[in-house]
């Protein structure tokens, strides 16, 4: 589980999250929407603490964070470590071939037997149909398998969660949908997963949960279906219409 209580992150003078009381559950796909600006990028950051909150507190499973106070070393590590971030842009090593991409955190970071983590290596690029890839380096690949790379090496260094920040808006609308594919067959497995994205038709189909952001606010969250079958609330209701044209 990972819970914010009363959380608060400044950009200097701007409260671009304000009072945030939130739970995200193991075993769920929530998806992030909102219009641009609203603090998803920042939530889905704060989370990994690639930016510090000011103000609340942090769990994920055993560790407890005051946001208010400093946070040590050990902390974040174990906050790091139960999260994986897929970003927008891929951030793969581009000196490094596929597998060694895949590898290179669970050697480094988390010290496991080389041997072993290239068999599992092996098993993830399958998993993200790449395993004929394994030995290409990330600029011979198109953007949709560098992508799936990304997810493979994320998936590498066994997080609880993983955090995804569109990550499918660098990709022509024909890489998209592998890219999508391995989503939900990650979110079929009950993997733990948080996603921003601006892709409505996928929210639909594989989000257990919808959180809505505006202004730095969460205006709406819960099921799928209660959000975009809402008919009360106007501000939402107009938000699905504008994204529907895009
Ligand atoms: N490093 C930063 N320094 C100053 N302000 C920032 C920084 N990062 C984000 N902000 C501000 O915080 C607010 C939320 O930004 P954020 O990137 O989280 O929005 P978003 O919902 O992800 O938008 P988009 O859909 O465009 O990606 C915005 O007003 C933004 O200008
Ligand atoms: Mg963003």
């Amino acid at each position: 589980m990972v819970q914010f209580s009363h959380m608060s992150k400044f950009f200097g003078e701007h409260e671009a999250l304000k009072d945030i009381n939130i739970t995200f559950n193991k075993g769920e796909t929530t998806v992030i929407l909102g219009p641009s600006g609203s603090g998803k990028s920042t939530l889905l950051r704060c989370i990994n603490l690639l930016e510090t909150p000011e103000r609340g507190t942090l769990q994920i499973d055993a560790i407890h964070i005051d946001l208010s106070k400093v946070i040590s070393k050990k902390n974040r590590l174990a906050i790091r470590q139960s999260t994986a971030m897929v970003f927008q842009s891929f951030n793969l090593f581009p000196h490094m071939k596929v597998l060694e991409n895949v590898i290179e955190g669970p050697i480094t970071v988390l010290k496991k037997d080389k041997k072993l983590i290239i068999e599992k290596g092996k098993l993830l690029l399958s998993k993200v149909g790449l395993s004929h890839k394994m030995d290409s380096y990330p600029s011979q690949l198109s953007g949709g398998q560098q992508q799936r790379v990304a997810i493979a090496r994320a998936l590498a260094m066994e997080p609880t969660f993983l955090l995804f920040d569109e990550p499918t808006s660098a990709l022509d609308p024909e890489l998209e949908g592998e890219v999508l594919k391995v989503l939900k067959d990650l979110s079929e497995e009950g993997k733990s997963m948080i996603i921003v994205t601006h892709n409505l038709n996928f929210a639909k189909e594989v989000a257990d949960r919808v959180l809505f952001l505006e202004d730095g606010q969460i205006l709406f969250d819960g099921e799928t279906k209660m959000f975009f079958d809402n008919k009360e609330n106007n501000r939402i209701q107009s938000f699905i219409q504008s994204m529907q044209f895009i």
